[in-house]
């Protein structure tokens, strides 16, 4: 059986508490372990008599005899400092307010008194907010709080004889809205209900029998459970009566743009679209002042870019489709260079998983490793400065409010392994905003060049939520298209256990969003704890793929597409199922734990085999290594006897290329040939092993080599670090610069 809801510590003020709805909710909260401040001033129905004691000090009674606590406060919420002392007199700690106090003056309008207006906003309105800011800082300190403000079906829908209860009954709606948007990042919750019971209220207006059915303990149980620390509720209001509870919220009609760019709006233009603004078809339920106003935003900037005017935006989606986001489609952001070393490349490898567990790993976060790799993904972190850095808030023609952004999906192209380490410029465009009438897909193209060389290409899919429905079109063909998994039992499915640091390890990749680690800002856009990255996911998934179907080959990746469908927090468990079709590798990612799917309909494209051997040099062909042994056997030639009497030596090379070793070079006596012989001769290159046997046999990467023939990497160090290995005599090392630096000057 479920676990009952407990308050066991919880001190819980009900005002009004001497009758009706508040006398249920008082001892409900009592029945399950809270300490309740009863409050009521006693009075009438129209708050006209004295206050009697009786009527609180009757429930204090009643919650005491069944072993239960409880205090009596007879204040009237007005004073709402003294009650809430109260509470913390009697039992040290505020927790959950439920506003509920109230009486009535009702009138038709004409002929309600000042008097009668302000006393009911007095009670009502003014009372619920003394009673909670009195309690508001105790709540934040605490960082908990549970908060029920009491509205009416009059204040929602209006009632006759009701004008001046059904305001205040209303403005108190507008209260908990605001406190919820406040209240959310110190975990103070504040929701509404609209009750029907029977009570003294209703007793006039109400049947008997219908008093008798519907009984206020058919209302305590909802504020109850939105009282409990578990509920995760917060800014919502709910009509509830006679066992049944229901939910509402807004609902906006898509509406019509009735003014023209540089013309006057007129009335006649409004009632010439009376029915579309009116017509709820395909409305919408904003939930945030955001969504409201980001689509009115929306509207001018459609109307200034468009010149023109929608009546009807969804039949003519298709035509007002190219010129919607006219200013924004093809606006290139500032241009800008992403330059990284084995650092970051080594801290990305570990953002995403790789792990000193898995020996293969290696290659991606030792980089003293003969075939030290940047992990293909990393082509994301190179990319995604205008996404992270807040540049998507700066596009003419559009409107986006970053709080309201979401990573929809990505594509990520390579051309050529990333190097271990360089400085690469990006440029990056607008390619396409498509409008999906809950919200806004904005395609931002990045490309990175090494030098004029394009290596990788990234389409980053942007969702802004609640910006759409101003009629612009729904697909491009610009879009990089996320395909369905085959319908069959996966090929292969790996996982991997995410760390509770996963995320505070991924976000010093560049992505420092708090939403990773910070509680309180997790809380505020809605979720229970910090979030892991999704592109950290989206690395571990495709860190899977490699190593299943690719051995780890980075040479062999192509090109990857996902879909973020779900957040994974740090510490879940993330499998990977794969499918094989070719040379593409179809894959969804679930976490185990729950079995949701958190990226979805995604795919890696693999380089053919034979394709790397093409991309992998082989016989020393395309190592730039070949240029400078040539050059040092030409040089040779000429001042070879002099190197030989500097270094007297023997040395073979092993180059290798992305991991493998791709050529070997030796320096030997001046009988053999071809060769570089520097021991007592002029010298001599030549390409293989050493025909006799070498002093010394040194194995780098082609990339390495060319830096310390550049000059631009010690060897000294390239060895203690472990990127060059060295077998015989080490101490030869130190001449390699005399060699290499002085003898091939490129
Ligand atoms: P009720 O009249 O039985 O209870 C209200 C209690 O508030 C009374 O005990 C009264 O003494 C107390 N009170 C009045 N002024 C006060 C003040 N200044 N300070 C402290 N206590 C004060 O009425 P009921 O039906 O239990 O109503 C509770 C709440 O629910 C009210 O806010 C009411 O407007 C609301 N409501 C009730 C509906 C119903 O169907 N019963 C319908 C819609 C709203």
């Amino acid at each position: 059986m479920a676990s009952l809801l407990r308050f066991h510590g919880r001190v819980v003020l009900v005002t009004g508490a001497g009758g009706g709805l508040g006398r249920s909710y008082a001892l409900a909260f009592a029945e399950r372990g809270a300490s309740v401040v009863v409050n009521d001033l006693g009075g009438d129905m129209k708050g006209l008599s004295e206050g009697s004691l009786a009527a609180a000090d009757k429930v204090v009674e009643e919650i005491r005899s069944k072993g239960g606590k409880a205090v009596a406060n007879y204040d009237s919420v007005e004073a709402g400092e003294k009650i809430v002392r109260a509470a913390l007199e009697a039992f040290g700690r505020i927790d959950i307010v439920v506003n509920n106090a109230g009486i009535l003056r009702d009138n038709s309008f004409g002929r309600i008194s000042d008097e009668d207006w302000d006393i009911i906003h007095r009670v009502h309105l003014r009372g619920s907010f003394q009673v909670t800011r009195a309690a508001w800082d105790h709540m934040k300190k605490q960082k908990f709080g549970r908060i029920i403000m009491t509205a009416s079906a009059s204040g929602i829908y209006g009632n006759y004889g009701q004008a001046n209860y059904s305001a205040a009954k209303l403005g108190l709606l507008g209260l908990s809205n605001t406190l919820a948007i406040e209240g959310q990042k110190s975990n103070i919750h504040c929701n509404t209900i609209a009750p029907a019971a029977g009570s003294r209220m209703t007793q006039n207006i109400m049947p008997e029998d219908l008093m008798e059915a519907l009984k206020p303990d058919y209302v305590a149980p909802l504020v109850l459970w939105l009282c409990h620390e578990s509920c995760e509720e917060n800014g919502s209001l709910f009509e509830v009566g006679g066992g049944w509870i229901g939910k509402l919220r807004w609902e906006r009609a898509l509406g019509a743009i009735v003014r023209e760019k540089n013309q006057p709006m007129t009335p006649e233009a409004v009632r010439a679209n009376w029915k579309q603004i009116c017509d709820f078809d395909n409305a919408t339920t904003p939930q945030r002042i955001q969504e409201s106003i980001g689509g009115i935003i929306g509207v001018l900037n459609k109307i200034d870019s468009e010149g023109g005017v929608s009546t009807n935006p969804t039949s003519q989606a298709s035509s007002t489709a190219t010129s919607a986001f006219a200013g924004a489609i093809s606006h290139k952001l500032p241009s800008f260079s992403s330059a990284y070393t084995e650092l970051e490349t080594i801290m990305y490898a570990l953002g995403v998983g790789a792990s000193i567990k898995e020996p293969k790993d290696r290659k991606f976060i030792y980089e003293g490793s003969t075939d030290f790799s940047c992990l293909p993904t990393f082509g994301v972190i190179i990319a995604q400065k205008p996404i992270v850095g807040g540049e998507l808030s700066e596009i003419p023609g559009l409107s986006v409010n970053l709080e309201k952004v979401l990573h929809g999906e990505q594509y990520l192209e390579l051309y050529k392994p990333l190097p271990r380490a360089g400085n690469l410029r990006c440029e990056a465009v607008i390619a396409d905003v498509l409008d999906k009438g809950s919200g806004l897909v904005v395609l931002v193209d990045v490309y990175s060049y090494f030098e004029e060389e394009l290596m990788c290409y990234n389409q980053f899919s942007i969702f802004v939520v609640g910006s759409g429905g101003i009629g612009g079109k729904r697909t491009s063909d610009k879009a990089k298209v996320a395909v369905p998994v085959p319908n069959r039992p996966p090929d292969a499915v790996l996982r991997d256990t995410t760390s509770l640091n996963q995320a505070a390890l991924y976000r010093l990749s560049g992505d420092w969003n708090p939403l990773h680690i910070d509680p309180n800002f997790a809380a505020f856009a809605g979720f229970d704890k910090p979030i892991l990255h999704g592109l950290c996911t989206f690395g571990f998934s495709a860190r899977h793929v490699l190593k299943q179907f690719a051995d780890n080959d980075v040479s062999r990746f192509k090109a990857i597409k996902v879909r973020f469908a779900k957040p994974v927090y740090p510490g879940q468990t993330l499998q990977t199922e794969m499918w094989k079709e070719g040379n593409r590798i179809h894959f969804q990612t679930k976490v185990q734990e729950t079995g949701d799917i958190v990226i979805s309909n995604a795919y890696v494209d693999l380089l053919p085999k034979s394709d790397t051997s093409v991309k992998t040099p082989s016989e020393g062909k395309e190592l730039q290594s070949t240029l400078v042994f040539e050059e040092i056997g030409r040089r040779l030639k000429d001042i070879g006897h002099e190197v030989a009497k500097k270094v007297n030596a023997v040395f073979e090379w092993h180059i290798t290329k992305g991991g493998h070793t791709a050529a070997k070079w030796t320096l030997c006596e001046n009988t053999c040939v071809p060769a570089i012989d520097l021991k007592g001769g002029s010298g001599k290159v030549y390409q293989g092993p050493a025909k006799g046997s070498a002093d010394a046999t040194f194995t780098l990467s082609d990339e390495d080599f060319m830096e310390v023939v550049l000059g631009k990497l010690d060897p000294q160090k390239a060895f203690f670090s472990g990127r060059l290995k060295a077998r015989g005599n080490i101490m030869l090392s130190q001449k390699l610069q005399t060699i290499l630096k002085d003898y091939a000057k490129l």
